[in-house]
């Protein structure tokens, strides 16, 4: 087994892991849940990697005791989790589903007495159906439905739940869902995915709202920030990753923290980006205070210039700004095509905080790496590669705090391999191995080395008993 030394974070840094239900829990069709977008976009053809769903995934409904057990004893602080909205409201409004509450009170009750702080992201991707065929993200009612879920939500788990997570990368729902295609609805749109981006803002809104009324005690959004570098010193490279911090990063971080749109927002999407959708009062309500704001980080991004876009016939989609983003040689890269460079990280943390003067503290809603796993004749996952991947990004997160950025947590993504997607199983992130034939649980050595790191930091951190 490796030995990797254990990145040293400051007194009361807690640690975590994450999934997301559409990728773990399975059951499609059970106890009166209704269909997602993933649901349909995972049952077309051609859509996901072999037409990979997540009809049974990792199982996780009927074996989330099991799951509770190796979280206990990997011994983090807390479980982020997402909740399934066509689980609650079947429809995306109106009718709530009594079995689907009760789903998510037994596994928050079963955390709980592992002794296991639940942190929940309500949106995690899975829009229900019914939703998306009255026009999804494109319209502002699906922000109104969003806060009423939230609502039921908070109503039901809010005396239990430690930290609310209103969306999971807004960016990924907009732009990867809405202008790409790669991802649920499968839209290639350039107006549908800008007015999606201004909903999910609208709709974040609107949650911290309820969960304010309600009573919530931590209060955040998780956002996939990128480190852009440009590919080179040339002007239409540097033009190149002006437009991409946008697109990327302050289509989220301009309203959430600075009270304003981008200022280059017009020079990436010309006459798209004032559309009609942005109504007065919007910046205020999207720019709410919060407790935290949750970082998902993988790896650094370079942006090249792309042949002008007016010369193109396909369709203006809003990612179709002139930028290209190719793969630096030299890097490890690891199975999904990510190149490693964990001071990308230290970075970008460093570069945020002292971009928003209002930041609130950070939490790493997910981090971590897909490898290409292979179970050794002994039955056991010798993962060195993720555990490197783990110890250099922890160490570049501890470099960010000595630097000043106020980071309260990580949690690892993800405690299992997972459905990744339209990359459908073939991506195995998990600290845990699944194997997708007898669902039975394995963790592998990267599982015994965050364990080790979290007690490390306990016996170094904690005061010794009088
Ligand atoms: C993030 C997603 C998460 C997982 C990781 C690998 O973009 O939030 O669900 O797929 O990437």
């Amino acid at each position: 087994m490796t030995t990797v030394p254990f990145p040293e974070l400051p007194r009361g840094f807690r640690f975590g892991a994450a999934t997301a239900a559409y990728q773990i829990e399975g059951a499609h069709d059970e106890d009166g849940r209704g269909p997602s977008i993933w649901d349909t976009y995972s049952h077309t053809p051609g859509r996901t990697l072999g037409g990979a769903t997540g009809d049974t995934a990792c199982d996780h409904y009927h074996r989330y005791p099991e799951d509770v057990a190796l979280l206990r004893e990997l011994g983090v602080d807390g479980y982020r989790f997402s909740l399934s909205w066509p689980r609650l409201l079947p429809q995306g409004t109106g009718a709530v589903n009594p079995k689907g509450l009760d789903f998510y009170d037994r596994l928050i009750d079963e955390l709980l007495d592992a002794g296991i702080a639940p942190a929940v992201t309500l949106y995690h991707w899975d829009l229900p159906q019914a939703l998306e065929d009255r026009g999804g993200w494109r319209e502002r009612d699906t922000a109104e439905a969003f806060a009423e879920y939230t609502a039921v939500a908070a109503e039901r788990y809010g005396d239990r739940v430690e930290r609310w997570i209103t969306l999971n990368e807004p960016f990924c729902s907009a732009f990867v869902g809405y202008a790409e295609g790669r991802h649920a609805p499968g839209a290639r749109e350039g107006r549908g995915a800008l007015a999606a981006a201004h909903h999910l803002l609208v709709g974040h809104g609107l949650a911290v709202r309820e969960l304010r009324a309600a009573g919530a005690r931590e209060v955040g959004i998780a956002l996939n920030l990128d480190r852009l570098h440009a590919a080179s010193g040339r002007p239409e490279d540097l033009a190149a990753l002006r437009r991409a911090e946008v697109l990327h990063n302050e289509v989220w971080t301009e309203p959430l923290f600075a009270g304003r749109y981008p200022e280059h927002e017009t020079e990436t999407w010309e006459g798209l980006a004032d559309g009609p959708w942005r109504r007065s009062g919007d910046l205020e309500l999207i720019g709410g205070a919060l407790d935290f704001v949750g970082i998902n980080f993988y790896r650094p991004i370079t942006v090249e210039a792309a042949p002008h876009r007016a010369d193109d016939p396909a369709p203006r989609t809003a990612t179709d700004i002139g930028v290209v983003e190719p793969i630096p040689y030299g890097t490890r890269l690891t199975t999904m095509g990510w190149p490693v460079v964990p001071s990308a990280f230290t970075e970008l943390l460093c570069d945020l905080n002292a971009r928003c003067p209002h930041l609130p503290p950070v939490w790493i809603t997910e981090n971590g790496s897909a490898e290409a796993d292979t179970v050794t004749p002994d039955g056991l996952v010798h993962d060195g590669d993720r555990i490197d991947y783990l110890a250099g990004h922890l160490a570049a997160v501890a470099e960010a705090v000595a630097a000043g950025v106020d980071v309260r947590g990580y949690d690892v993504w993800s405690l299992l391999d997972n459905f990744e997607w339209a990359r459908g199983y073939e991506q195995r992130f998990g600290l845990v191995r699944v194997d997708y034939d007898t669902l039975t649980r394995t963790p592998k050595d990267s599982y015994h080395w965050y364990r080790g790191l979290i007690t490390a930091h306990r016996a170094r951190t904690e005061e010794p008993a009088r």
